[in-house]
């Protein structure tokens, strides 16, 4: 089975630390300009490096990370087709969407002229949110089996939400009550030092400012509506079969430390 999906852009030409152009979507302001001021990881790179990374060609602009599995490794719970479509077609779009208004912003500072600013702002928080939720997304799912909760996460989490069962419940009520298109997040809250349960509507809105997301489960019906159709709590239950605990773990240890 061919993981590289054939719109994936060749090897990543360049890799920039993602902790800084995750907080900056979570703001809405993901832009090139201070995710470029992140440090690239070096040979030795340490795991929050090595986790939070985003694919970036020569020029600054953002790529699409290849599928870090096969198209059919999530069934039954999430269809091939489906994660077709929503990786090569719908994670793209948002990637070019934030490449556009990004490049339009730049031409419009070197004319000194603004027209249609508010709409390309929208592009950005739009787009720029989009792809850094995609991003978390499709690396927070392995096939089903593959990974469990290690101890030291099944402890934060008893930590910050009193159990992994009061977690998920939150979790999954979140993620089923959204309204319209959007999101759960698990996300790290920086200012407070801790772990929260967010949703959001379409990529961007009901934030918090700075979070960090480390778990994010896409509840746009492109996600689930092929093999769903409405039953979006039925996605939302098998989808917690394909969840990568190891990443989550590993992101979650990340986000901590800082
Ligand atoms: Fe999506």
């Amino acid at each position: 089975m061919d993981t590289t999906p054939d719109s994936t852009p060749p090897a990543t030409l360049n890799r920039r630390a993602f902790v800084g152009a995750a907080g900056l979507a979570g703001l809405g302001l993901m832009g090139a300009s201070r995710a470029q001021a992140a440090p690239a990881p070096s040979s030795s790179s340490t795991a929050a490096s090595t986790l939070f990374t985003v694919p970036m060609n020569s020029d600054g602009e953002y790529e699409l990370p290849p599928l870090p599995y096969a198209y059919d490794a999530l069934e039954p719970s999430i269809d091939e087709e489906t994660m077709r479509l929503h990786h090569d077609i719908h994670f793209n779009g948002y990637k070019n969407g934030l490449n556009k208004a990004l490049a339009k912003l730049k031409d419009f500072r070197s004319g000194g002229d603004y027209p249609e600013i508010a709409y390309w702002e929208n592009q950005l928080a739009f787009n720029g949110a989009g792809y850094n939720l995609h991003v978390v997304f499709f690396e927070n799912m392995a096939p089903a089996g593959t990974t469990s909760p290690a101890s030291s996460l099944k402890k934060t989490l008893d930590e910050h939400f009193g159990g992994m069962d009061a977690f998920k419940g939150q979790f999954s009520a979140a993620a089923k009550t959204v309204q319209g298109s959007g999101w759960a997040i698990l996300g790290y809250q920086p200012f407070g030092g801790k772990l929260v349960v967010l949703q959001a509507e379409k990529h961007q809105n009901l934030t918090q400012w700075g979070v960090v997301p480390i778990l994010a489960l896409d509840v746009w019906e492109h996600a689930y509506y092929l093999k769903y159709q409405n039953r979006r709590g039925d996605y939302i239950d098998n989808w917690w079969k394909v969840v990568n605990w190891d990443n989550v773990a590993q992101r979650t240890e990340a986000a901590l430390k800082g």
